[in-house]
C-alpha cells in the first residue's frame, strides 16, 4: 500500500512530471513500477494510452480502485513483457534502484528497449549517489533531519548497495529500504547495451540544467 500523503503526490510534483512525459507519449506509454498510478493516472487523463507493470498486487488494487483507464500487468519489470509497443517507457521516483543487482538493472534497460517503437524514448528519474559527501571511514549521509522526519542513507561502496533509513514519529516510526545506487555514466552504458543513446539529461522535471551538484536526474535515452 502506497502512502499517498507523501510529498511526492503533491500537485506541484506530479504536474511537471506529466508535462514532461506527455509530449513523448503520442504512441502510448508503459510505466515500469507503476505503483498506485501517481503519474500513470493523470497521464491517461490527457488522452495517453498508458499501461503499467508492478510487482505488488496491493498497489495495483489501489490503482484500479481509483478508476481511470490505465491497464496493468502484475510482474517484475526486468522480465515482464506486455503486448504492443510504445513511444515512451518510463521508470520514475528512484524505482530503478529497487532492483539491487547490476544484471537486473541491465535487464530493465533491455526490457524497456524491447517495448519501444523505433525512435521511442526511455525516461528514468533517479537520485545521484552522494559519494562526494562521504569522507573516508564514514558510511552514512543524512539527507533530511527535521522533527517530522530523520533520513539517513547508508552506503556500501564495495557492493553499490544503499540502505535508506527513515524515522517519522507521526508516520509509523522506523522503516528502511534496500537499493542499488548507480552513477549516470553506468546507466548510459546499460542504455547502449540495449541499443539506446542518451538524448537528454536534466536535474529535474522543469528541465533544470544537470550539474556536478545535482542530487537527482531525469535522463532520456532514445532507441535507434
Ligand atoms: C517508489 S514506488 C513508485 C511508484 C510509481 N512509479 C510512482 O512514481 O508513484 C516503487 C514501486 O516499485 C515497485 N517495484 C519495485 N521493484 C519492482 C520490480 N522489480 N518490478 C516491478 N515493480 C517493482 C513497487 O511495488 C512500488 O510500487
Amino acid at each position: 500500500m502506497m502512502d499517498e500523503t507523501d510529498p511526492m503526490f503533491a500537485p506541484e510534483v506530479v504536474g511537471p512530471t506529466v508535462d514532461f512525459l506527455a509530449p513523448m507519449a503520442a504512441g502510448g506509454a508503459l510505466e515500469f513500477a507503476v505503483g498506485s498510478g501517481r503519474i500513470a493516472l493523470p497521464l491517461a487523463e490527457r488522452g495517453v494510452r498508458v499501461h503499467g507493470v508492478d510487482i505488488s498486487s496491493t498497489v495495483l488494487e489501489q490503482l484500479h480502485a481509483k478508476g481511470g483507464r490505465v491497464t496493468t500487468t502484475l510482474g517484475d519489470y526486468t522480465t515482464t513483457t506486455v503486448d504492443g509497443t510504445f513511444s515512451l517507457v518510463y521508470l520514475v521516483w528512484n524505482s530503478l534502484s529497487n532492483v539491487t543487482t547490476q544484471a537486473g538493472q541491465v535487464a530493465a534497460f533491455a526490457n524497456a528497449a524491447a517495448h519501444l517503437s523505433p525512435g521511442g524514448r526511455f525516461v528514468v528519474e533517479l537520485f545521484v549517489p552522494q559519494l562526494r559527501r562521504l569522507p573516508p571511514g564514514q558510511d552514512f549521509v543524512p539527507f533530511d533531519v527535521t522533527p517530522e522526519h530523520l533520513g539517513f542513507d547508508e552506503y556500501d561502496v564495495l557492493t553499490q548497495r544503499l540502505v535508506s533509513h527513515h524515522y517519522s514519529p507521526g508516520r509509523g516510526g522506523y522503516g528502511a529500504g534496500e537499493f542499488r545506487y548507480v552513477w549516470p555514466a553506468e546507466l548510459d552504458l546499460m542504455a547502449r547495451l540495449a541499443g539506446m543513446t542518451l538524448s537528454e539529461r536534466w536535474a529535474g522535471w522543469h528541465h533544470e540544467p544537470f550539474t556536478a551538484e545535482s542530487a537527482s536526474h531525469v535522463s532520456v535515452w532514445t532507441l535507434a
